[in-house]
């Protein structure tokens, strides 16, 4: 593990450590103030989607310990809060009647980051799809982009004063493929007819709320958030490297093209265009509208190998066994030159704004013995990742953040509460807050940035 203080002098002056959240993974009080079900509650609440029938119904609490919880943060050190807002608060029905309880929630969160001088980085969607819209399609619904906007326009209306940071959404992969193709998250939909409708309505989605930021609130720094698979080809063969490039363009690229190239990748489009929905006169200008930044969120590298002779659609998944054998409680291997490889592929490719890495984090499970966490291994990984993104700044990419995932333990979405990513350990019995020997660390370096001379 790294020393804080020798990590905390590699990052200039303009750099700033945070912590990241999510709202139906924190926040509970599915039922209060006027909230109504997004599809994560529908989804958690059927038997066999979540691991041990975990739901979000109480989560950490959080809507109820909001002011506890804020000023725990403050004492790490951190100067950013990445948090996301719940659609099924502010428009409980996707579209139709706001519900002013929920706007009043996060007027005291981001008044609470204020007070307590935290910038905000707010997440407009990280998964929590009001349930009235999903029957009317959810995301494979072209007309679900437009009522997003109309929810963005409401959001930056209230709060476009206040937020430093602001992204359309929390890793469009996950949206798409992981819920619509292979129906592990929320709606659990496996059918690639669904999945490339989702693709192009959430990619219109970003580009409409963009339209809406500005026109709301021109001041706040716009980006988006994204998942990026850092790939391998398994083999140094060109089978492999094809099949890679392939994983490139229908993992990454289809969100990327878009956005910074206003088209979608050529051999993607070879392959699946003819399946994908109508893309309409303007859809692309939107979607490539000019972003202030991008949010990378990184955990693990991604092995593929050719695998044309499967009749799979599209080579998708890493096939590859770990090559690294350091693997976390949620069986990823890490692999932390992989973000730098993955980084500087991206910048080679794109021309793309300032960059923030929005999540990192490892899963391990340990428990307090003694008010004690002892998460070496996750004090390792972080320092691994973090002396990575000290190298990325020192190579010259305009990156100007990082935020560790997560804050605390959460509801780690189809895992349910057995997998923790927190740097504080949540007590889901007592809801007992108890911050890890990696929090220490982490707060050990985000003082000694501050403090460097
Ligand atoms: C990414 C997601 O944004 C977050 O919700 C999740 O908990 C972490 N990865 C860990 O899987």
């Amino acid at each position: 593990m790294i020393d804080p203080k020798q990590l905390a002098r590699r990052f200039p002056d303009d750099f700033i450590f945070g912590v990241a959240t999510a709202s139906y993974q924190i926040e509970g009080a599915a039922r209060e103030d006027g909230r109504k079900p997004s599809i994560w509650d529908a989804f958690s609440h059927m038997p066999g989607r979540v691991h041990n029938r975990d739901t979000g119904d109480v989560a950490c609490d959080h809507y109820h310990r909001l002011e506890a919880d804020l000023d725990m943060m403050k004492d790490l050190g951190v100067e950013t809060y990445r948090f996301s807002i719940a659609w099924p608060r502010i428009i409980p029905d996707g579209r139709g009647p706001v519900n002013e309880a929920g706007l009043d929630f996060y007027d005291r969160l981001i008044d609470g980051c204020k007070a307590r001088g935290l910038k905000t980085n707010a997440t407009l969607y990280h998964w929590d799809l009001p349930l009235t819209l999903s029957g009317e399609g959810g995301w494979t619904a072209r007309s679900t982009a437009y009522a997003y906007q109309r929810y963005v326009q409401t959001v930056m209306k209230r709060f476009g004063d206040r937020l430093d940071l602001v992204s359309t959404f929390n890793e469009p992969w996950c949206v798409v493929w992981l819920s619509h193709l292979y129906g592990i998250h929320a709606p659990g939909e496996t059918s690639m007819d669904a999945a490339l409708a989702a693709l192009h309505t959430v990619n219109l989605a970003h580009g409409l709320g963009l339209e809406a930021i500005r026109q709301e609130a021109p001041e706040v720094k716009a980006g988006i958030v994204l998942n990026l698979q850092a790939i391998y080809p398994v083999n140094d063969t060109d089978a492999d490297r094809d099949a890679a490039e392939r994983s490139f363009q229908f993992n990454n690229g289809v969100f990327l093209d878009p956005l910074f190239k206003g088209a979608y990748p050529d051999g993607f489009m070879a392959a699946l265009g003819a399946r994908m929905p109508a893309i309409e006169d303007g859809d692309l200008d939107l979607i490539s509208g000019k972003l202030d930044w991008w949010g990378l969120n990184y955990y693990k590298p991604e092995r593929v190998a050719d695998d044309s002779a499967s009749g799979a659609e599209f080579p998708a998944i890493s096939v590859g066994a770990p090559v690294h054998n350091v693997i976390t409680d949620i069986g990823w291997e890490t692999h932390a030159p992989a973000m730098k490889m993955l980084t500087e592929q991206v910048y080679q490719r794109y021309d793309l704004p300032d960059m923030y890495i929005t999540e990192n984090g490892a899963c391990y499970n340990m428990a307090p013995v003694n008010g004690i966490v002892d998460d070496a291994p996750r004090t390792e990984y972080l320092s691994d990742h973090i002396a990575i993104a000290a190298d990325l700044v020192e190579a010259g990419i305009p990156l100007k953040g990082y935020y560790a995932w997560s804050l605390m333990d959460n509801f780690e979405w189809a895992e349910g509460y057995e997998m923790r990513f927190g740097l504080i350990h949540v007590d889901y019995e007592t809801q007992e807050r108890t911050l890890k020997n990696s929090g220490k660390w982490y707060k050990a370096l985000a003082e000694e940035f501050l403090e460097r001379g």
